[in-house]
């Protein structure tokens, strides 16, 4: 039994535009460029291609592996060794992708093991994807790769499988072994994400990043409030896309909203991730989110 998305030409498209979203990212992580000028940049690319983006541009920095993204009033420059994750998502009408990569500012190769082992382990876990196949298999493909360049994985983040407007779905695909006992299907849409540390392998929540997501439907009763959730729904954004007037009306539904913490690494290693989007083939696999060569 196979269960493809009925507009598969459509999550085909979105994975595409967020790839190349992702590697003008990753172009534009230089020594001294504003990070919200680079976070503008992705999102404004995803949308002059007719997408929207499917959370706002992550570019969590060094012992930072996930959330952060710039605030309107951030200042914030990358500066030369920053270990930087570009973590992009776009959707075309729910239909979602979701890519990262991991740049050094500056391009010093301080890190490269860090960055090459991530690497290795996206493509090992990636190699692995086929209608059937256990995710505890792709998931010891991943934590091999990053055990051979004397690294740990971080145990307690995951990739997911993806559903139309739903970026975490039900199943995980932990990044360490023995966590799993489900299976890939045929037709399921699954982001393969490791993260690589010289740390503890585990993240603790830091502060809030800037992201955030209506856990329900806020109703008519503020119709600032409602429009947003029109906009949004349920997926994560930012308030870099909302004007003065809607975030002060923001502050005022907080009980509809969940707002994302940094992860940061327990042991403040320094972390790097890898991310691909996939479809589950009978025969294997299509790499969704690849590079255009
Ligand atoms: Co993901």
């Amino acid at each position: 039994m196979s269960g493809y998305p009925p507009d598969l030409d459509r999550w085909r498209r979105a994975a595409r535009i967020s790839a190349e979203a992702r590697d003008l990212g990753a172009s534009l992580v230089v020594t001294g460029a504003r990070r919200r000028e680079v976070a503008d940049a992705i999102e404004r690319y995803i949308r002059s291609k007719g997408a929207e983006p499917a959370f706002p541009a992550n570019l969590s920095r060094n012992s930072e592996a996930a959330h952060f993204t710039p605030d309107p009033d951030d200042i914030g420059v990358f500066e030369a060794g920053d270990l930087v994750k570009v973590d992009v998502g776009a959707h075309l009408d729910g239909a979602i992708a979701d890519t990262a990569t991991t740049v050094e500012v500056g391009g010093g190769r301080r890190h490269e093991n860090l960055i090459r082992a991530v690497r290795d382990a996206v493509d090992a876990g990636v190699r692995e994807v086929r209608s059937g196949v256990a995710v505890d298999t792709i998931s010891v493909a991943i934590e091999r790769a990053i055990h051979a360049r004397g690294l740990k994985p971080v145990r307690n983040l995951t990739g997911h499988t993806i559903e139309r407007y739903l970026l975490h779905a039900g199943k995980s695909i932990p990044n360490a072994s023995g966590m799993s006992s489900a299976s890939l299907r045929e037709g399921e849409v699954v982001a393969i994400e490791p993260f690589a540390t010289n740390g503890a392998g585990e993240i603790e929540n830091g502060p809030f990043g800037h992201i955030l997501r209506f856990r329900n439907d806020p109703g008519p009763k503020d119709p600032v409030v409602a429009a947003l959730y029109a906009r949004f729904r349920t997926l994560p954004f930012t308030t870099r896309w909302v004007d003065g007037e809607g975030r002060l009306h923001l502050a005022g539904a907080k009980r509809h909203l969940q707002s994302y913490p940094v992860f940061v690494e327990r042991g403040r290693g320094l972390v790097a991730q890898a991310e691909h989007t996939v479809l589950v083939t009978a025969g294997g696999h299509e790499l969704l989110t690849a590079s255009a060569s």
